[in-house]
């Protein structure tokens, strides 16, 4: 049931409001002073405030910044006399849902109520999908590799210009795409990707820069193409290795241009797009090879963002298997598995040849098979299956001294992580002193962690 909030100081006044809404169905509370009103507000069932302008402690008007700022989802709706309306209308222009000018009619009064909860709900709805959204496009990790990204991201996403993304299959391509355009002011525009390597080599030219009817057999319809799409927004070709020459000569025109042809059309058509390019080739081999031209590689290559593989930053996978698993269970509801410490251990030794797309499959598949709460590291292995063994990286060689430090170093990293960062409690599931702990990790050179 939705509370509704009345602050009037005429209680006359609220006793008749608080029929009206009880028969309507809302659960109502009634507080005649600011001082009363914002306490009632701290319960937290409140859904919706009916505030009088006129207030014994402080004024009405003067009090609506102050819940519009502290509680932004609670819509308030204004009751007024005939002489303050102007006042009224004012406010109802900074903020409040709604005014109402005594006496008013119950009809007035319970529509505006009902408007008023709707258009919260759809408020409400709007942030938790802009918060899942945020989530989804997450870029988790503190190596300096991953630092390094997200500063150049930082740098670059403002600018308008052409940024060459590389890195292995699965590193982040197409996140950090998107996280250039959503930090952009394009941001509100559409983002567009279009795969090279998907679509056959004589439908590319079409779908990038759209045709005409009839420009081919099977054209029945025009079409605008992706870069028309795109429009003031962002288009991202991935795996832009792929691009055959005749194809690369087109787009580097359209670069140069700022035009596009259509497939069947004379007529070039203006279009301001934003290009960001992925490849998990080396580019620079490709034009050696002069299968990739020079120029276009250069236009657009202003900047590269390089994303490092996983197993060089090993020190990011005890952070991402727990983001995952948190996702994981929040999307599916259910409950968070855990890891063993020696178990997140081994994973930070696995190659994640496939990287962290590898990593986000591995999660899903070992939640939804899994039938404990408690993963150990047996589990893992199973889990990993049997081929993973041979991928096991285990090419760091050294010292046995390296070798036990980089093993402690991951021991204590997965503990941590497996603690939520506490240090007492991560020293005792290992055992030892957290004092010990601490000095142990400053001798691994782990103290800034
Ligand atoms: N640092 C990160 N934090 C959180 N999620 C990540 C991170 N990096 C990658 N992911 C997730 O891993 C998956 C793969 O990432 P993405 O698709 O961006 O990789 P890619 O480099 O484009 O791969 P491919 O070359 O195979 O197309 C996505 O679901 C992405 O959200
Ligand atoms: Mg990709």
């Amino acid at each position: 049931m939705h509370t509704v909030l009345i602050i009037d100081d005429e209680q006359d006044f609220c006793r008749s409001v608080e029929r009206m809404l009880s028969k309507a169905g809302y659960a109502v509370q009634s507080v005649y002073t600011a001082t009363e009103g914002l306490r009632g507000l701290q319960s937290g069932d409140i859904r919706l405030v009916l505030l009088d302008h006129m207030l014994p402690d402080i004024n009405g008007m003067d009090l609506l910044p102050r819940l519009l700022a502290d509680y932004p989802q609670i819509p308030v709706i204004l009751m007024t006399s005939a002489a303050s309306l102007g006042q009224a209308v004012e406010a109802a222009k900074t903020g409040a849902y709604d005014y109402l000018e005594k006496p008013f009619e119950r009809n007035r009064l319970l529509l505006s109520i009902r408007n008023a909860l709707v258009y919260a709900d759809t408020r409400r709805e709007r942030d938790r999908y802009r918060e899942a959204c945020a989530d989804q496009f997450e870029m988790v990790g503190r190596s300096d590799g991953i630092c390094r990204v997200r500063t150049l991201i930082e740098k670059v996403a403002g600018r308008d210009i052409s940024v060459l993304i590389t890195g292995e299959s699965g590193t982040g391509k197409e996140l950090v795409a998107r996280a250039l355009h959503n930090q952009s002011n394009r941001s509100e525009k559409p983002f567009v990707r279009l795969n090279c390597a998907a679509i056959p080599e004589n439908l590319l030219e079409s779908e990038m820069f759209g045709h005409e009817k009839g420009a081919f057999t099977g054209a029945h319809t025009s079409r605008p193409g992706r870069f028309f799409t795109a429009h003031e927004g962002t288009l991202f070709l991935d795996e832009i290795g792929e691009m055959s020459p005749g194809i690369q000569a087109k787009l580097l025109r359209t670069l140069e241009s700022g035009e596009i042809q259509r497939v069947g059309s004379e007529k070039p058509v203006t279009c301001d797009v934003r290009v960001l390019t992925a490849t998990n080739k080396d580019l620079r081999d490709r034009v050696s090879k002069n299968l990739f031209r020079e120029d276009l590689y250069y236009r657009l290559n202003v900047v590269k963002i390089h994303l490092p593989p996983l197993r060089e930053r090993k020190e990011d996978i005890p952070l991402l298997l727990e983001f995952f698993i948190t996702r994981t269970a929040m999307k599916e509801g259910i409950i968070p598995l855990r890891l063993a410490p020696s178990a997140v251990h081994y994973l930070c030794g696995y190659a994640w040849p496939g990287n962290v797309r590898e990593m986000e499959h591995f999660v899903s598949r070992m939640m939804v098979l899994h039938s404990g709460s408690y993963v150990d590291l047996q589990h893992v292995r199973e889990f990993l299956g049997e081929e993973a063994a041979f991928r096991y990286d285990n090419q760091e060689s050294g010292t046995l001294r390296t070798a036990r430090d980089d093993f402690e170093r991951n021991y204590i990293r997965a503990a941590l992580a497996q603690a939520g960062g506490n240090v007492t409690r991560a020293a005792e599931n290992l055992g030892i002193d957290r004092r010990n702990l601490y000095r142990k990790m400053e001798g691994l050179g782990m103290d800034g962690e």
